[in-house]
């Protein structure tokens, strides 16, 4: 199939492709649009063979659930079976935003969306393009980030297409994501809430208005223990080229790699030093985490298509802020 990028403006989206792009999504395939974090890939939340497509475009393990968006309060009704008084609050507060909440499952929701489970994630993403296309289409959309399963989330439509083109019907390319990290996962269905990816939204930010959660994104699993929650799998959110990350500036890890021969690319935190060892790859990076998450996922990209052996990331400080950044890094130095 060849895919469809239709150029849309990102504040003032034009009716014409969010018509036809509503269109794909009604007849059951796949159209990939900008939400305020990442891309999406979209489906219809309600067809289980539109849902199955997404699987199989992705190469996706079938036990790891998706996100249904909806374009407002009044629609996440069709969806879930019980709406606690967090999520009611946490909804209020920051809908439409970055923040997913995991909450008990809708009868109509099919199993291929939820993986079998007894919740459902939820959200209301804010973004133009992502709420036009939700109201013009008139079903939920269950829509995992737009890459190759396990693959770095794009946060422009070049992104989507090096890993999906030709396996999905359509893209509204609004150019690049104003936030760059995913949203933050919260499970509501227990008091306390259970932060299960952090994200975009600062936990802090969370915790203010529900209490303190139990941060369950960073327990690791036991090895004979259940399975781990959904998406807290060890190696994830991962570059090609193998990365490390490093505590101090990365300069001595770096010259090493190089002196072994290897080709690197190095994350500085802050600005590039004035003298990089010949032959390395060089990326300066923001020192305020909105700064540094719309930077990551284009800079590991970046590095990628450079074609470089390895990839040193000198890490931000191990600071509460920093939480949705450490995150992302550790899964993708995992192997
Ligand atoms: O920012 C985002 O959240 C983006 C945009 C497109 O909205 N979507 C995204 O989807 O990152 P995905 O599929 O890449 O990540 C969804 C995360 C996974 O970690 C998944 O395991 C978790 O949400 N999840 C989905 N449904 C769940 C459920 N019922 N219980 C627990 N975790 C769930
Ligand atoms: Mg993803």
């Amino acid at each position: 199939m060849k895919t469809a990028r239709l150029v849309v403006d990102p504040h003032h989206p034009e009716a014409e492709p969010i018509a036809r792009a509503a269109a794909v999504l009604r007849a059951g395939g796949l159209v990939a649009f900008p939400t305020e974090t990442v891309y999406g890939l979209g489906a219809n939340a309600l067809s289980a063979s539109a849902v199955t497509g997404i699987f199989e475009a992705k190469g996706r393990p079938a036990n790891n659930p998706l996100i249904v968006h909806v374009g407002a309060r009044e629609d996440v009704a069709a969806v879930v079976g019980d709406w606690p008084e967090n999520a009611r609050r946490l909804a209020e507060r920051f809908w439409p935003g970055a923040l997913t909440l995991v909450v008990p499952r809708g009868a109509n929701v099919p199993d291929e969306v939820t993986a079998g489970g007894p919740t459902v994630a939820v959200r209301i993403p804010d973004h133009p393009v992502a709420l036009a296309l939700l109201r013009a289409a008139g079903v939920p959309v269950a829509a995992p980030s737009a890459n190759r399963s396990g693959y770095i989330s794009p946060t422009c439509a070049e992104h989507v297409l090096r890993g999906l083109d030709d396996r999905i019907a359509l893209i509204l390319d609004a150019g690049p994501v104003p936030g760059g990290l995913e949203s933050t996962v919260v499970d509501v269905t227990t008091v306390p809430p259970r932060l299960l990816r952090p994200g975009l939204l600062s936990a802090r930010e969370i915790e203010a208005v529900v209490g303190p959660m139990v941060r369950a994104s960073e327990e690791s699993p036991s090895p004979d223990g259940p399975l781990p929650s959904p998406g807290m799998l060890a190696r994830h959110y991962s570059p090609r080229t193998p990365l490390e990350c490093v505590t101090e500036d990365g300069r001595k890890r770096v010259e090493q790699l190089r002196d072994d021969g290897l080709r690197v690319g190095w994350l500085t935190f802050g600005p590039v030093p004035a003298l990089v060892p010949p032959g390395v790859v060089a990326l300066s990076m923001p020192c305020d985490p909105a700064g540094y998450a719309l930077r990551l996922y284009a800079a590991l990209h970046d590095l990628d298509e450079a074609g470089v052996d390895r990839i040193v990331v000198a890490l931000p400080p191990a600071t509460e802020e920093w939480l949705a950044i450490h995150n992302r890094l550790s899964r993708a130095a995992a192997r």
